[in-house]
Order: C-alpha cells, then structure tokens, then sequence
C-alpha cells in the first residue's frame, strides 16, 4: 500500500486522529505535558516498560515511543487477537481504577495499554501496541509508510 500522510496541525493536547493505512487503522495521539510527565509512573505495570521487544523501530525505543514526544503514532490492533481497543484518555475512570493514567482498552478480552502504547502485565495481550514506519514532512505533516 502507498503510504498516507497525515495532517496534524488541528490537533489538541488529548486528542486522537484516525487514519487507514493498508487497511489497518493509524491512530495519532496528541499527549498534554501531563500525559508524559504521567508516563514513567506506571512502568512497574508494565510488560515491556523500555520497548525492547524486537519488532518496535529504533524511534520507539525511548521513554514515549515517538519521534516527537508530544505525538504518539501507533497502529490501532490489539496486539491479541486484532480487535480495536478504545482510547480511554481520562484519569482514574471507575472501571478502570485509581491508577489509570490514560491509554487503551480493549474489550475483548480486557488488554490495557499506557498513552505509549504501551501493554500491562497480567493481561493477554504479549506485546506493546505496534509503531509503524513513519516521518515528518513538516511540523504539520507525517508520512506513515
Ligand atoms: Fe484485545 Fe484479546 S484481542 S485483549
């Protein structure tokens, strides 16, 4: 598939754009200064806190899995089964507890993951959501692909 370029300029702090990408979803997220100031608190959750899984690119290999740290492009598949995890961008919502700091839901079978994409431990999903290939064109402007 070709690759697909996104536009970024509208996006506000806690926003989420959706765009396809050989048929898959590409979600990019907008993180607010408390998003990735919140990141590091909940490593000890975490599968694979640091990335170090072998299929993330060299540039999700940093404490927010993003080029930019302000803009988080992941592909939008529970890493699961393939269902679609929702994105849950509140704080300490009830079905989600205390310590949610924002992320993914997937209800499936329950897969949670940080506003890095990151994957819980203790829930089925292996591996952290997946980063695609991708660069900026401008400040405005990724190429996904
Ligand atoms: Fe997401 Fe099973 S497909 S938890």
């Amino acid at each position: 598939g070709a690759p697909v370029e996104a536009d970024i300029s509208k996006l506000e702090p806690g926003q989420m754009v959706t765009y396809e990408w050989r048929g898959k979803p590409v979600w990019i997220v907008r993180r607010s200064e408390r998003n990735l100031d919140d990141l590091p608190s909940i490593n000890d959750r975490l599968r694979d806190p640091a990335s170090e899984q072998p299929q993330q690119p060299e540039y999700a290999q940093n404490p927010q899995r993003s080029i930019k740290p302000e803009f988080l492009v992941m592909i939008g598949i529970c890493t699961h089964l393939g269902c679609a995890p929702s994105y849950r961008p509140e704080i300490a919502p009830a079905d989600l507890g205390d310590d949610w700091r924002g992320g993914f839901f997937c209800p499936c079978h329950g897969s949670k993951f940080d506003l890095a994409g990151r994957v819980y431990s203790g829930v089925p999903a292996p591996l952290n959501l997946e980063v695609p290939p991708h660069m900026y064109l401008s400040d405005t402007r990724i190429l996904v692909g």
